[in-house]
């Protein structure tokens, strides 16, 4: 698919990230989130939309993120550069994506565009360098083993 403007783009993806929250199971928090995030083939060039919902368990530990759940599609699909994501909540102000989904989003980007929005009509635009000051990354955590 070809990318659609920066506008049409968050667009598209604010929609999707609103009609993936729809398909959120969260009967235990009652915390519905929907993701969309536009990713890019490397090998073929081809760019796509991939949406996820977050999936919870009675065994409340085991709740699966919205974000990496669309961010998992993506890689599984061979789309490994995330250009934009969006991430829908039912919160005022929208909420922001915990550290374990920032974490998976440096893995897989530059400086994402991060669209945080909610169910209110409140679109907030940021990047994920402002939402993660100073990410981990396993070349900055040098190679020495603990000395025993
Ligand atoms: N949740 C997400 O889907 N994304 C986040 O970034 C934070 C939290 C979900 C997990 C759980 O189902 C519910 O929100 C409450 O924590």
């Amino acid at each position: 698919m070809k990318r659609p403007s920066r506008a049409a783009l968050f667009e598209e993806l604010t929609a999707a990230a609103l009609c993936a929250q729809k398909h959120a199971y969260a009967p235990y928090s009652r915390f519905r989130v929907g993701s969309a995030v536009w990713a890019l083939n490397t090998k073929s060039g081809e760019e796509r939309l991939f949406a996820g919902a977050n999936v919870e368990n009675a065994s409340f530990g085991l709740a699966l993120c919205a974000e990496r759940n669309a961010i998992a599609s993506a890689i599984s699909e061979g789309f490994r550069e995330l250009k934009a994501i969006a991430i829908a909540t039912g919160s005022q102000p929208p909420g922001s994506p915990c550290g374990l989904c920032l974490q998976t989003m440096v893995e897989f980007a530059v400086d994402l565009d991060v669209i945080l929005l909610n169910t209110h009509g409140d679109r907030h635009k940021t990047k994920l360098s402002q939402l993660i000051k100073r990410p981990f990354r396993w070349k900055g955590a040098g190679t020495e083993r603990d000395a025993r």
